[in-house]
């Protein structure tokens, strides 16, 4: 049994989720297989952060560098994303789950980028958890067009520059308005960030399990939660700082 603090959950959880396909290599199975297994976490995943009233999930389902893989495998993904929204619409909209999507949509094929924007825009007034896919998604090119967005503000006049703030950039970047992870969970081990939010992970702290993707399930979700009640955040304060306002603040 995992014993949670339940008024110290991350607001923000982040998931790099990782080993589909050696869970499925592992089996003698498809590298799909891998990843249809990797959607029934996606939907406990999900679940359980709503259960547990955790505000924002991000999950990294489908990397800018991800389209290099040998087009069956994308067709697949694409395939499994597409059938996931369809499926999850409805449990979304029951639970009040509002979903956002962050990425370069307009490299998606057209029904999954229409699947995602339908998903999203019926999904937009719901109050409850919201969940970000991050698909096509890279953090230095999430970077870049907020740095050119911010140029053609200049250039037209808009914008000066000695007013470019921390929070212009974030402004301009695709999850503007969702706040900075609180944790980031990576699973099957790998010690990378592997582009995804460089910008908004600068203060996270940082979960790698061995456990791969499909594997990864409500017990080693409560396992990560705890490890982040462990940790003391101190964003570069003095640890002793940090103890004396926990104990003005009780
Ligand atoms: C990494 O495993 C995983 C992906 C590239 C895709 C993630 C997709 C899913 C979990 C399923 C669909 C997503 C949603 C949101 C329904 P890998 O293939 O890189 O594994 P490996 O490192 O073992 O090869």
């Amino acid at each position: 049994m995992v014993d949670l603090d339940h008024t110290r959950l991350p607001r923000h959880v982040a998931v790099i989720m990782d080993g589909n396909g050696r869970w499925a290599e592992q089996r003698g199975l498809s590298r799909l297989h891998g990843h249809r297994v990797g959607k029934e976490s996606v939907r406990a995943i999900v679940e359980k952060s709503r259960e547990l009233g955790i505000a924002y999930l991000s999950l990294f389902a489908f990397s800018t560098e991800n389209w290099n893989r040998p087009p069956r495998e994308v067709d697949g993904l694409m395939t499994l994303l597409r059938k996931y929204l369809a499926s999850e619409l409805g449990r979304m909209m029951r639970h009040g789950i509002r979903l956002l999507a962050v990425g370069s949509l307009r490299r998606l094929p057209p029904a999954v980028r229409e699947a995602l924007q339908a998903s999203v825009a019926a999904t937009r007034n719901n109050t409850g958890m919201t969940v970000t896919l991050a698909v096509s998604y890279g953090g230095r090119e999430d970077i870049t067009q907020a740095v050119r967005a911010i140029a053609r503000r200049v250039k037209r006049g808009e914008l000066d520059p000695a007013r470019i703030t921390e929070d212009v950039v974030e402004a301009h970047l695709g999850t503007h308005g969702v706040p900075d992870p609180d944790l980031l969970i990576r699973t099957s081990g790998e010690m990378r960030i592997s582009n995804f939010f460089l910008w908004q992970l600068a203060y996270t702290e940082i979960y790698v399990t061995d456990t791969l993707w499909p594997d990864f399930r409500e017990r080693e979700y409560l396992q990560a939660l705890a490890f982040y009640q462990q940790r003391q955040r101190r964003f570069g304060r003095t640890g002793a700082q940090v103890e004396r306002e926990r104990l003005h603040a009780v």
